[in-house]
């Protein structure tokens, strides 16, 4: 069994015990909390800095580029991973991320500012009862939710053209696209299912 940092098992956050860790030169150590905040960034959302890794088949965890996008879709489903500690956030599926590389000319304006290159970010769960949003509508180059066929537009910021989703998918700002496809902040919105 890992050893507690703290005397008391106490939960600290991470920063705290980073800080007690290299005072006390013990930058090495192992420790129960060490493992407590790996498991608190695997469930943390999204949040600017973060890569994307494939989230599933034989890629799963591997560093998504930007060639591996195809341009016009389908989306690629992917978990966001914390750049520093390179832990992949996939403790939530509320952290699935849809990426979409896109011609930037058939982005509307507002999506333009939040993508990079061309690619878009959107939150990969149904507004309407949390399904994953993991089929292409090749047609219409939307994204199909296969419960009950919401299809979502995302050159316009993941606008409902159909079916009975209530609300767009959040949308994941991203950074410069040469350093990589970076996120450049959290969700623009509450992520997941409608509640009231
Ligand atoms: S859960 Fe997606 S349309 Fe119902």
């Amino acid at each position: 069994m890992l050893p507690p940092c703290g005397g008391n098992g106490e939960r600290l956050d991470r920063r705290t015990v980073l800080k007690a860790a290299v005072g006390l030169g013990l930058g090495a150590t192992l420790c129960r909390v060490d493992v407590l905040a790996a498991e608190d960034d695997k469930t943390a959302r999204p949040r600017k800095g973060d890569r994307f890794v494939f989230a599933y088949g034989e890629r799963g965890g591997q560093v998504i580029a930007l060639e591996d996008l195809p341009l016009g879709g389908p989306q690629q489903l992917a978990f966001p991973m914390d750049p520093v500690t390179k832990v992949i956030r996939d403790g939530s599926l509320l952290n699935q991320v849809a990426l979409i590389r896109l011609d930037p000319a058939q982005l509307s304006a507002d999506t333009r500012t939040e993508a990079a290159g061309g690619v878009v970010a959107y939150s990969a769960v149904c507004t309407h009862e949390g399904c994953p949003i993991s089929m292409w509508h090749k047609d219409s180059k939307t994204l199909f939710c296969a419960c009950h066929a919401s299809r979502f537009d995302p050159a316009d910021r993941a606008r409902v053209v159909d079916g009975p989703a209530p609300r767009r998918l959040p949308m994941l700002p991203l950074g410069p696209i040469d350093r990589g496809i970076v996120a450049a902040g959290g969700f623009t919105g509450r992520v997941g299912r409608q509640t009231t």
